[in-house]
């Protein structure tokens, strides 16, 4: 069966990588096909590359090539990523992907054209990298009502937290070993600023809970402000700071959703998930908890999450392979500032002694922190569970105090 690779960066080289190196393990252990990479699509030319007689610029001559069954998306970004999943869809071929962006912006568009036209969009590399993950939500946790979803979807960050707890740098310091090991961009925003975990758990929200959310509607703090004194003062309390995507359902039928770091108790699973590696947790009313762990980034690891798509849509070349997903419902989805949870909390004060009776007539029940070499200046303490809202306006009536942080402390 012949194949289309759009994109030969990272992940699509690393798919036509596969597909030509592995090819015999492919088809022995569960493919009904033989796969062929006939075309690579890309606007460069690769002289000296063993595939260069693969590569073309008109993707036309892809779409309109009938014996190509099969579209690997690779590109990134929505357009023209969009454009040419949506034509290669409507001419009746599937299309796989591992584009986060486009999924989570315009996943239900182009899912409704793969219906229309009876072929498969598929993109389990989407979410974690290499992790099977999407297809177990869809496919084998078929018998449980989802209840939560808290992953750790970020390599990146993951990374520069891991640095901060186990080697004491600062965020800056973390980020250009970040750089340097080229899991970072030169413009790292997307993923310190929580925006690639916060596509990814849209789109276990929509696979967990049938429904739609708009990733740039969904609340995200990112990693920027996390300071080595939070990173201490989390460990005093048995935690460690990790960035969390979280997808709640709740019993009034909405979602908590939202990213921002959180304090991990070291008894959660999450809590070992350490350097590059991602993680989702998922609770299943049936199953209980199930984490799937791994690599959650890279050219192979996410070019075997691709290849496995590429399996599955030859596997089922004139069937449909339906997915739990749901059209975009913003009203389902919480206010994230009233659901109560206990928070960290760091202040930069003038009077410890009398801010601590502030504080505790303003927060009642605390958990005061310490970590060594505290200014005298500063107090850290848990809340009891209290939603933001309570939280900040507990905080607004306290005197002379500067708030530093203020971190969820995650249930999970
Ligand atoms: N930049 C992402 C990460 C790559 O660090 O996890 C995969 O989306």
């Amino acid at each position: 069966m012949n194949i289309a690779v759009l994109g030969y960066g990272t992940v699509g080289s690393g798919v036509v990588e596969i597909i030509n190196t592995k090819h015999d393990v492919i088809l022995g252990r569960n493919s009904k096909e033989d796969l062929n990479v006939k075309y690579i699509l890309d606007r460069r030319d690769f002289p000296g590359d063993p595939n260069e007689d693969k590569v073309v610029h008109d993707f036309n001559t892809i779409l309109e090539d009938d014996s190509v069954k099969i579209v690997a998306e690779a590109m990134g970004g929505v357009h023209p990523a969009y454009d040419f999943t949506a034509a290669a869809l409507a001419a009746g071929k599937h299309v796989v992907t591992s584009n986060k962006e486009l999924v989570s912006k315009k996943g239900s568009e182009l899912l409704a054209i793969a219906k229309e036209h009876n072929v498969n969009y598929m993109f389990e590399a989407s979410v974690g990298g290499g992790i099977p993950v999407l297809r177990p939500i869809s496919f084998d946790l078929a018998g449980n009502n989802i209840q939560k979803v808290n992953g750790i979807l970020n390599g990146t960050t993951n990374f520069i937290l891991s640095k901060m707890i186990f080697e004491n740098l600062t965020f800056e310091q973390a980020l250009i070993i970040a750089q340097d090991n080229g899991y970072a961009e030169k413009d790292p925003t997307a993923d310190v600023e929580g925006i690639d975990a916060v596509r990814k758990i849209s789109i276990l929200n929509n696979l967990s809970f049938g429904f739609g959310v708009d990733p740039e509607q969904i609340h995200t703090e990112g990693i920027t402000h996390i300071t080595l004194e939070d990173v201490a003062y989390a460990a005093n309390y048995d935690c460690v700071i990790k960035l969390l995507g979280t997808a709640e359902l709740l019993p009034d039928g909405k979602v908590y959703i939202l990213v921002s770091p959180a304090l991990v108790h070291n008894t959660s699973m999450l809590a070992k998930v350490d350097d590059v590696l991602n993680a989702v947790l998922i609770h299943g009313d049936n199953v209980g908890d199930v984490m799937f762990y791994g690599p959650g980034a890279g050219k192979l690891p996410t070019a075997s999450a691709v290849v496995g798509d590429i399996v599955d849509c030859a596997n089922h070349k004139d069937e449909r392979r339906e997915l739990n997903w749901g059209a975009l419902n913003m009203d389902r989805v919480a206010d994230y500032r009233e659901i109560p949870n206990k928070y960290y909390i760091r202040l930069k004060v003038t009077d410890t002694e009398n801010v601590q009776h502030e504080v505790r007539s303003a927060f009642g029940n605390i958990y005061l922190l310490a970590r060594s070499g505290a200014y005298n200046e500063e107090l850290a303490f848990i809340t009891d569970s209290l939603t933001e809202n309570d939280v900040r306006a507990r905080l607004d009536s306290l005197n002379s105090v500067v708030v530093k942080s203020m971190i969820r402390v995650a249930t999970c």
